[in-house]
């Protein structure tokens, strides 16, 4: 395996192939070019996999701590004190969050990246609206929405494409709007697919989640023109390998 550039050009020129002839400067360019953090398809193929294995363990609420649920209540809560209840559950995944939402008084609508994700949504809560998509480019007008609800789907895209994530909301959500955000708090990144491979997937899953701190997100909800109202932080639990944060923000 050539580890350094220098053994990787090398490597480069010892093949017939794109690249070769090619000036230096363009060769190294290409080498160091950042991954592109608007590329969900790595994230979209693992979701697809394991969507039937993710319906059937995770059907509902029951793996979220009291302490997390009372944040999606009081979400909920200062969604329906107004006239609008539209709520947008913004990588929905199997629509498990959007049932509870709609228990709630909300009336909710999902996206996902995932059809494989989206297609467990429709078949276990027909009586909802569930679409593909991406957080980075939601596919509502400004303003339609009274809720948007990131629960676990910011953690998947790495720092330099969050604050992509974070205009859409606010540009979705309509003035007094509530925005509710749930994530596994910290820095760094975990390998997440050792986790869905215990489904019994023999093939290539990649899932990179990234870590935040509510710091971080707090400063990504600034940023949107948000105003945050208040914040949970805490300790992991049970088989938790994470902290886990939730932040409640309100557009202006
Ligand atoms: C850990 S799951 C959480 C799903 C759901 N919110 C729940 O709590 O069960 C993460 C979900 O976010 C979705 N996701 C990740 N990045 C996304 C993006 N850029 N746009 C839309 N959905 C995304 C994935 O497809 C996946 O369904």
């Amino acid at each position: 395996m050539a580890d350094s550039v220098d053994e990787r050009l090398a490597a480069e020129q010892d093949v017939d192939g794109p690249g070769q002839g090619l000036p230096a400067g363009i060769i190294l360019s290409v080498i160091f070019s950042p991954p592109d953090p608007l590329d969900f398809r790595g994230v979209q193929r693992a979701y697809d996999t394991v969507a039937e294995d993710y319906a059937a363990y995770l059907p509902d609420t029951r793996w979220e701590a009291p302490l997390d649920l009372a944040m999606v209540d009081a979400f909920a809560m200062a969604v329906t004190a107004g006239n609008d209840v539209q709520v947008l559950d913004a990588g929905c995944g199997t629509g498990r969050m959007s049932q509870y939402l709609t228990e709630r008084g909300c009336a909710v609508v999902g996206v996902d990246l995932s059809p494989g994700m989206v297609a467990m949504a429709r078949r276990n809560h027909p009586d909802l609206v569930f679409t593909v998509g991406s957080l980075t480019e939601l596919p509502y007008p400004d303003g339609q929405f009274a809720g948007v609800m990131l629960w676990y789907s910011i953690i998947h895209t790495p720092p330099a494409g969050q604050a992509r994530i974070f205009a859409e909301a606010a540009r979705v959500l309509h003035p007094g709007g509530h925005l509710l955000v749930g994530f596994q708090s910290g820095k760094g990144t975990r390998d997440d697919s050792k986790a869905y491979r215990q489904f019994g997937h023999e093939i290539e899953l990649e899932l990179e989640r990234h870590l935040y701190t509510a710091d971080d997100v707090g400063l990504q909800i600034e940023s949107a023109g948000l105003r945050e109202v208040c914040r949970l932080v805490r300790r992991a639990q049970g088989k938790e390998r994470d902290d886990q944060a939730i932040l409640l923000a309100s557009a202006q």
